[in-house]
């Protein structure tokens, strides 16, 4: 994982890789004018087989608009991405292999299942549409609902989605991205609808889907303690742009940016059951004239002259460790070992 960092090819390693990818929308912004969203700004990750990259943000942050450009619903309005290793013409629609190799599992289980359909049909489909059923589709929705863990398979394949708990509807949504045989797997926001108690299994299940079957999953959350609990990587992100991206132990342990640590002091805390909110320190800008400067300045307590001037380029704080903050710039931090020495 790297973010913001120059670099001249693609890594490697990475299955999909984005550089410096933006979104900008047109809107009508009154009676008369028009203006324009800026969604998501200059976005770099890396998604490796066999990792979970979590992305965290208030509503509004940009994480679905990113999710979209990776997925390529969302044309990119500048930047680039390559899938393993190839750059994808960003004029091209995506063609039906990358639509198969990149999944995308949405927030609402109820509002994405057709429930006028039984599961059996549900998971047929794309098996059937992608060839990827072999000689006995029966025997290939059975293995797929066994993967997602709804077992008996048999007890569960001739079922309506409305004779399913909120739970099992999303193993049924992600039975279907796998049918197709993804590589990578992007789960917007997949257990914010459910009942707390079910939250960790569909959790565990992908975690699963990482260990077992070497996908790349993105998971996209407001929720930072459940992206410490999944991720291997956290990308947070505020107005539109990244400000912390790291291992998620260092993140969790040693956040750098002041909005990190704010949604660390929001996310309640087991041992203690208090929470802080973050309604009580203002409210995330417009994104359609944003904050000059560093968009967080408004609401950040260490705010600096050059804060509201400038926008952070992404400081390296440790091995894979990047924050975009004034307070981490090379003068800064001497100056501040300075006045501790
Ligand atoms: N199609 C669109 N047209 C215009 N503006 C859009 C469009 N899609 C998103 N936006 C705007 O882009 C910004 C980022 O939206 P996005 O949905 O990516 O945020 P999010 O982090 O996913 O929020 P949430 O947590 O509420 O799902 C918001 O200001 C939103 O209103
Ligand atoms: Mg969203």
């Amino acid at each position: 994982m790297s973010a913001g960092n120059e670099r001249s090819g693609p890594e490697p390693t990475a299955v999909l890789e984005a550089v410096d990818i933006s979104k900008h929308f047109r809107v009508r912004a009154g009676r008369f004018r028009r203006g324009t969203v800026h969604a998501a700004e200059n976005i770099s990750l890396a998604l490796r087989p066999g990792t979970v990259t979590a992305v965290v943000g208030e509503s509004g942050s940009g994480k679905s608009t990113l999710t979209r450009m990776l997925a390529r619903t969302h044309k990119l309005t500048s930047g680039r991405l390559y899938f393993k290793g190839e750059e994808i013409d960003p004029r091209a629609a995506a063609t039906k292999d990358y639509r198969s190799a990149v999944q995308l599992v949405l927030q609402d289980p109820f509002a994405s299942l057709n429930p006028a359909h039984t599961v059996r049909y549900i998971l047929s489909r794309p098996l059937q549409i992608h060839h990827k059923a072999g000689d006995d589709l029966q025997e290939s929705v059975l293995g797929l609902l066994r993967r997602v863990a709804l077992e008996p398979a048999e007890q569960f394949i001739d079922k309506y989605p409305h004779e399913l708990s909120g739970g099992q509807r999303q193993r049924v949504s992600i039975a279907r991205a796998l049918a197709v045989e993804p590589e990578v797997l992007i789960a917007d926001e997949p257990v914010s609808m459910l009942d707390v108690s079910i939250r960790l299994g569909v959790l565990n299940l992908l975690a699963d889907l990482r260990d077992r079957d070497q996908l790349a999953i993105v998971y996209v959350t407001h929720d930072i303690a459940s992206a410490r609990y999944l991720a291997d990587t956290i990308m947070v992100m505020y107005a539109g742009k990244v400000v912390e991206v790291g291992p998620a132990d260092l993140i969790a342990n040693a956040p750098q940016h002041p909005y990190t640590k704010l949604l660390l002091s929001a996310a309640p805390d087991p041992e203690t059951a208090t929470k802080t909110w973050l309604g009580d320190s203002g409210a995330p800008p417009s994104l359609v004239s944003p904050p000059s400067g560093c968009r967080f300045h408004p609401r950040c307590p260490f705010a600096m002259a050059v804060c509201s001037q400038q926008a952070p380029p992404s400081f390296d704080v440790a091995a894979d460790h990047h924050v975009a903050c004034w307070l981490h710039s090379p003068e800064q931090v001497e100056a501040q070992s300075g006045a501790l020495g």
